[in-house]
């Protein structure tokens, strides 16, 4: 018999394909779930299955993307221009995203997106189903495919699953909202271990059930049919090592220098999002105009640096938002800007890590605001990039990563006055209190890092699973 496998299971793989003139080419991705995982995968003689990000029309260059992303242990699910409309950016990113980040207004409700849906579903089951070997693991990774695991249950029933959401879970009051709602949460009873950044997910999760679905529990665990399913936080972590350790690499001190040395001794503060109307980037940059406007005597001497990945801007909400962000930007540049200054330093494109690196270890103060975040990342990569240089966290209270990161300042994304108020506290604060708070945050987030993630989820997945074997054996 074959050595058990795990296979991972996302939307995404961790790299991506890009075409340039009739020439493809792999770039690696770097996703907090990509870094995280990229060697685990390998080491645990692992195989990860997914979209590798692009539309490839030519049958003979599928086929040979296919065949090198083999031999990396990647196996490809590729899409059409049509289901990349309906299940990605339909379904999944104008259906489920607005509605677990509480923005039910911007939801549609549309029977062809959800007919897509279920057939990539299917489709990714299916890439499973082939590759997959009794005794393996499979684990499933978020909210565009959480009609897999049971997809899966139906062809292997008794193969180990595993399905962790890396985005909020929201209210039952909001998701039966979805008129398919009871088909999704079949979808995902087919897991032995349901996974969530905070204890608040898996709260709303098993009330859901409760009221949707024909099932019993005992706090946390759930009886379906014969089958009994765990559902538990596992707060995710970064790869704290590869953040602190790169600010000594004499690229990223150049960077940092030049970016020091340009600051002449003002104040930098810095956001990093991708574009997304869930981040508060428009409640931010209002919060940054109160800012200026309450304390005048900042006029000159601080810098805000947004940075906005490019992402999904394909689907209206988004590509509003950025017309929104720009002309925002522009207003607060018009208004305060002098001949020697402008407050706001706008930037829309893609990053590389040393420069990332660079301008976390520059930055005085990181605003980390989101409306509504499973866990958020970037404010642990910020903590984990001040090696030295003294830095204040100020973080919004809808962020998962709120719950641990309790030393920030923690602020309502949506109060102007607040968040004004709290970058004052930011840069008032003695030099040895925001050593501290960030001493014990640093220690915190190398503790909980992505490998103790990883292993935690894993370590329960197969506790689950015993459990499962004990009651079929019953
Ligand atoms: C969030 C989701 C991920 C997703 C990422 C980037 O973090 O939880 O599943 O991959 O956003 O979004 P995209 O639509 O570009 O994959």
């Amino acid at each position: 018999m074959n050595k058990p496998k795990l296979i991972i299971v996302s939307n995404r793989l961790p790299i991506k394909i890009e075409i340039k003139k009739g020439q493809w080419q792999i770039k690696t991705s770097e996703g907090g779930l990509a870094t995280g995982l990229g060697s685990f995968y390998k080491e645990k003689g692992g195989i990860w299955i997914g979209w590798p990000g692009t539309q490839i029309k030519d049958k003979a260059m599928a086929s040979e993307i296919q065949q090198s992303l083999q031999r990396q242990s990647l196996e490809p699910v590729f899409l059409t221009q049509q289901e990349i409309k309906e299940y990605y950016e339909g379904f999944s990113n104008q259906t489920l995203w607005p509605l677990c980040h509480y923005f039910p207004s911007y939801a549609s409700f549309e029977k062809k997106n959800w007919l897509a849906y279920q057939s990539v579903n299917r489709k990714f089951a299916e890439a499973v189903i082939r590759i997959a070997s009794p005794g393996d693991t499979i684990w499933v990774h978020d909210y565009q495919l959480m009609l897999v695991p049971n997809l899966i249950r139906e062809q292997l029933p008794d193969i180990s699953i595993g399905y962790f959401q890396h985005i909020p879970f929201p209210s039952y009051e909001v998701f039966r909202m979805i008129p398919w709602r009871e088909q999704l949460l079949k979808g995902l009873l087919g897991a032995d271990l349901i996974g969530f950044h905070t204890y608040d997910d898996v709260r709303h999760f098993i009330s859901a059930i409760l009221r949707i679905m024909d099932v019993q529990s005992n706090m946390n665990i759930i009886a379906f049919g014969k089958r009994l399913i765990t559902a538990e936080p596992f707060p995710m972590g970064i790869d704290f090592d590869k953040f602190h350790d790169q600010v000594s690499r004499p690229v990223t001190q150049k960077y940092s220098q030049r970016i020091i040395e340009g600051l002449e001794g003002k104040k930098l503060l810095i956001s990093i999002d991708r574009l997304d109307y869930s981040k508060g980037i428009l409640q931010r940059l209002s919060g940054y105009n109160t800012f200026l406007k309450d304390y005048p005597a900042y006029r000159g001497k601080i810098v805000f640096y947004q940075l906005i990945v490019p992402s999904r801007d394909k689907v209206p909400e988004y590509e509003q938002l950025k017309e929104d962000i720009d002309k925002q930007v522009s207003h607060i540049n018009a208004q305060y800007s002098t001949l020697s200054w402008q407050p706001i330093q706008y930037f829309y494109r893609s990053w590389a890590f040393e420069i990332l690196s660079a301008l976390y270890y520059s930055a005085d103060i990181a605003l980390v605001t989101p409306m509504r975040d499973g866990m958020n990342l970037v404010c642990k990569e910020y903590i984990a990039s001040k090696t030295d240089r003294e830095g204040v966290l100020i973080l919004s209270e809808m962020a998962g990563a709120a719950r641990e990161l309790t030393e920030a300042i923690i602020i309502n994304p949506g109060d102007a006055d607040g968040m004004a108020a709290a970058i004052n506290t930011a840069l008032q604060m003695d030099p040895s209190e925001k050593m501290q708070h960030m001493q014990i945050m640093q220690e915190n987030i190398k503790k909980f890092n992505i490998h103790m993630w990883v292993n935690n989820f894993l370590n329960s997945l197969s506790i689950a699973k015993e459990k499962q074997q004990k009651l079929s054996t019953r």
